[in-house]
């Protein structure tokens, strides 16, 4: 009889055990990476999968993010056009060089990020320093860093493409001109596992007074 007992409790401990080990692996399946798995993933991809694709209520999700990004006096000066039909993203295919083109060919959405001039770094129209519009430049690259980040914490993968051809951007987006065309970003889902590209030592790039 004992040994019953001992046996039923032992089946039943083991089937708990069973029960809650699937629960935390179905929670670690869901739950969202932490920042420095965001920042440790985050490469830039080169080859996309065909067979998976992004809905425009993610990429919705994804720019509201890039709203959280700071701007110089709030300037918000990015702006995002989304290539996300098959006939817009060929003609951007077009656009962004041999190389790049290849490397983008399976990416589901193509995005062109600009930003409004005489804004950031412009106070009542004139010039606050000697970086001008360069402080325009500087908030659109804190909001594709918010964006491509999110990228990430979505599941997604990105390549950021400075290699395009940008009045034929403008063009085909109809882009006006108090507006500077930046990069083209890709975004979709790896087909392979990237290399990690080397870092410079941090005493490289980094000095303490
Ligand atoms: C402003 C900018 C422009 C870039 N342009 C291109 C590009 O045209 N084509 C490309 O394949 N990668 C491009 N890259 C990606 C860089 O080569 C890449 O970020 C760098 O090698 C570090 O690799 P990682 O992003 O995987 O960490 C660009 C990145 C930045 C930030």
């Amino acid at each position: 009889m004992k040994q019953l007992i001992f046996l039923c409790a032992t089946m039943a401990l083991s089937l708990f055990g069973s029960c809650s080990s699937e629960k935390e692996q179905a929670v670690n399946e869901t739950k969202s990476p932490s920042f420095d798995e965001v920042l440790l993933s985050r490469r830039s991809i080169r080859s996309y999968d065909a067979t998976k694709k992004i809905t425009e209520a993610e990429v919705r999700e994804l720019l509201k993010a890039t709203q959280e990004a700071p701007s110089w006096a709030n300037q918000q000066p990015t702006k995002y056009y989304v290539a996300i039909s098959q006939e817009k993203l060929e003609a951007v295919q077009e656009l962004v060089g041999e190389k790049n083109k290849s490397r983008i060919a399976n990416a589901p959405v193509l995005i062109l990020s600009t930003f409004e001039k005489g804004k950031s770094g412009f106070f009542q129209g004139n010039q606050t320093n000697e970086i001008g519009d360069g402080w325009g430049a500087y908030d659109n690259g804190l909001s594709n860093c918010y964006l491509i980040l999110k990228a990430r914490a979505m599941g997604f993968d990105s390549l950021i493409m400075g290699m395009r051809d940008s009045e034929q951007l403008r063009k085909l987006f109809g882009v006006p001109e108090n507006e500077t065309i930046m990069a083209v970003i890709a975004l979709g889902y790896r087909a392979e596992e990237p290399t990690y590209p080397n870092r410079r030592d941090l005493d490289e790039i980094a000095k303490f007074f």
